[in-house]
């Protein structure tokens, strides 16, 4: 059954966007709704899988039948991505995981003084999961899929980008002022580690989902 394609196997989406505390009241984040991984999550539920959604900050109701694990930060959704994707047949990292986090974190609220001139806040790196995961493959055969939001030369760099990340998938979409952040609909390329090129025209996020499956269900191993 077709419709079940996706049945006894175990898949992982991270979704939203991490947010990066600078003190008790304030953080760095970024404009994801979520929309886009909570669709991917229900579509693999719809074809039999078992799924764990990373979310990250997202303001949407659980998916019914899903395995949700709500984490804040880009180390969080690390652990939890990690931990989760040990048995994974695939993995889709769906979510905006800050590049960057503040150095130090004040245990107090950051106060304004008088004639004193803003702290400037030092960045330091987060770790690049869709990176790690797709170089150590914590389970053999493991379907890896990443996005990216280019503005420019999209095909090019997204092209560069699978190869950096290493990934078998990558999802590019072209982000501008109106496109993809909160919105119900995306288009896209989705781009394979194999040379292959799959266009997704503009349509619901439901859509893209789908496409993304089939191309990991094509690439998945047989069924142990
Ligand atoms: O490098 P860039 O942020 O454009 O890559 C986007 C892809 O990499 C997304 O799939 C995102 O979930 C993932 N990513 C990650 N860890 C980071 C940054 C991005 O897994 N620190």
């Amino acid at each position: 059954d077709l419709g079940q394609d996706l049945a006894g196997r175990h898949v992982v989406v991270s979704a939203g966007g991490t947010r990066e505390p600078l003190d008790p009241v304030r953080f760095l984040g970024n404009r994801s709704s979520g929309k886009q991984g909570y669709a991917l999550a229900r579509s693999a539920a719809a074809r039999g899988a078992r799924v764990t959604l990373v979310s990250a900050n997202a303001a949407l109701p659980e998916p019914a039948g899903v395995d949700v694990v709500p984490v804040g930060t880009a180390v969080q959704l690390r652990e939890a991505v990690l931990k989760a994707s040990a048995d994974a047949d695939a993995v889709v990292m769906a979510a905006a995981v800050a590049d960057f986090r503040p150095g130090t974190y004040a245990a107090g609220k950051i106060k304004k003084k008088d004639g004193q001139e803003p702290a400037p806040i030092a960045l330091v790196r987060n770790p690049d999961i869709l990176a790690e995961i797709a170089g150590e493959r914590p389970r053999p055969g493991q379907v890896v899929v990443g996005f990216a939001a280019e503005t420019d030369d999209v095909l090019a760099n997204g092209r560069a980008k699978l190869e950096r990340k290493g990934c078998d998938l990558l999802v590019v979409n072209e982000v501008g002022e109106r496109k993809t952040f909160g919105s119900e609909e995306n288009e896209a390329v989705v781009l394979g580690a194999d040379g292959s090129e799959t266009p997704v025209p503009y349509g619901p996020k439901e859509a893209l989902a789908d496409t993304v499956w089939d191309l990991v269900a094509e690439r998945l191993p047989e069924n142990s």
